[in-house]
């Protein structure tokens, strides 16, 4: 894909936006900047533009889509019978890294969801994804613009390294700032239940809305649920210490592999931000073996331990 296809918001972000939005409505995907990694969208309202995402991305088409909408003042049009501390939810998070489960209104279409009766929706924290979601008196539908099962974009590079001219433009909102995924939280049963982790905490929701979350129940509704994803091409290897980490790496070079350290020394916000571009940089430079530092399990250490463990499953079977 040709350079001047990355549009880049120097000045020029409301004729890139224009763009983007021609794109859209006839039927053709674009990528698409978040706060937590890089979409690809399509509008929510297009049914065989939201069957090229499942194509291009060679996704299930049971996986569904998260619907992106630009304010909380949108969703009586999308979902319905709304828990009321969803409402204290979305007021505190939204714009932000939080996607809610909830039943979903004739509004939404059988191929966004896979014909569920829930949808998943979020507002992204993301100034260019909101000047477009402004824009089209719609959605946007936006699963992680890498191909199914493999690492997360969290650039505008990464999405035209993995999907090249599969996608008409790509709005180059810089690098994200949070670099995983969104918390998942489907509020469509008895207790509300989180399907994955993300930036923000099952503690940071329980207190927000005065409320008690279950963890998933092992039942796989979301793919970031499956055992393997996020996976890069070479080996992933996993220890809980540094001493660990370099003890391995002596191991594999004395074997004569080229091996890559993980290691971000208790620093949560950078390890979020860099593990994605990190294990693409090491597939790129043919590394045989990361040897990744697991952080610590709370908070967003949750949300990083868990797309290791699930990217590293793909290197043990
Ligand atoms: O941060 C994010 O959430 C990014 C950005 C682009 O917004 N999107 C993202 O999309 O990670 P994707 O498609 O890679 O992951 C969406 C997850 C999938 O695991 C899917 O199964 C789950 O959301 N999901 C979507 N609709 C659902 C529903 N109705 N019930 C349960 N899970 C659902
Ligand atoms: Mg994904």
């Amino acid at each position: 894909m040709p350079d001047h296809d990355i549009q880049i918001q120097d000045g020029r972000l409301s004729a890139s936006i224009d763009l983007a939005v021609r794109y859209l409505r006839d039927d053709l995907l674009i990528g698409l900047p978040t706060e937590t990694v890089y979409g690809l969208a399509a509008l929510a309202s297009r049914p065989k533009a939201i069957s090229k995402i499942f194509q291009v991305k060679a996704r299930p088409t049971n996986h569904p889509l998260i619907l992106h909408l630009a304010s909380y003042r949108q969703l009586e049009k999308w979902a319905q019978n709304v828990p009321s501390y969803v409402e204290v939810l979305c007021e505190k998070f939204w714009p932000g890294a939080l996607t809610i489960v909830l039943q979903r209104t004739p509004q939404v279409c059988d191929e966004i969801t896979g014909a569920r009766k829930t949808v998943a929706i979020r507002v992204p924290n993301h100034q260019v994804a909101l000047a477009l979601l402004n824009r089209i008196d719609d959605g946007l539908v936006a699963p992680s613009a890498n191909r199914f099962g493999k690492v997360s974009p969290t650039s505008a590079k990464h999405v035209v390294d993995d999907l090249g001219d599969q996608v008409a433009l790509v709005l180059d909102g810089g690098v994200c700032d949070i670099g995983v995924e969104s918390t998942i939280l489907d509020c469509t049963r008895s207790s509300p239940q989180i399907l994955r982790h993300g930036a923000i905490s099952k503690d940071e929701l329980e207190s927000a809305a005065n409320i008690s979350i279950n963890l998933s129940d092992g039942e796989s509704r979301a793919s970031g649920m499956l055992e393997k994803h996020y996976a890069p091409n070479c080996r992933l290897e996993l220890v809980e210490t540094t001493a660990d980490a370099k003890r391995r790496a002596a191991e594999l070079v004395s074997e004569d592999q080229k091996i890559e350290i993980l290691d971000f020394f208790g620093d949560l916000i950078v390890y979020a931000n860099q593990l994605y571009a990190r294990l693409r940089q090491a597939d790129k430079s043919g590394v045989d073996v990361i040897i990744a530092v697991m952080p610590i399990n709370t908070g967003l250490g949750e949300a990083i331990r868990d797309r290791l463990t699930k990217a590293s499953a793909a290197s043990s079977s």
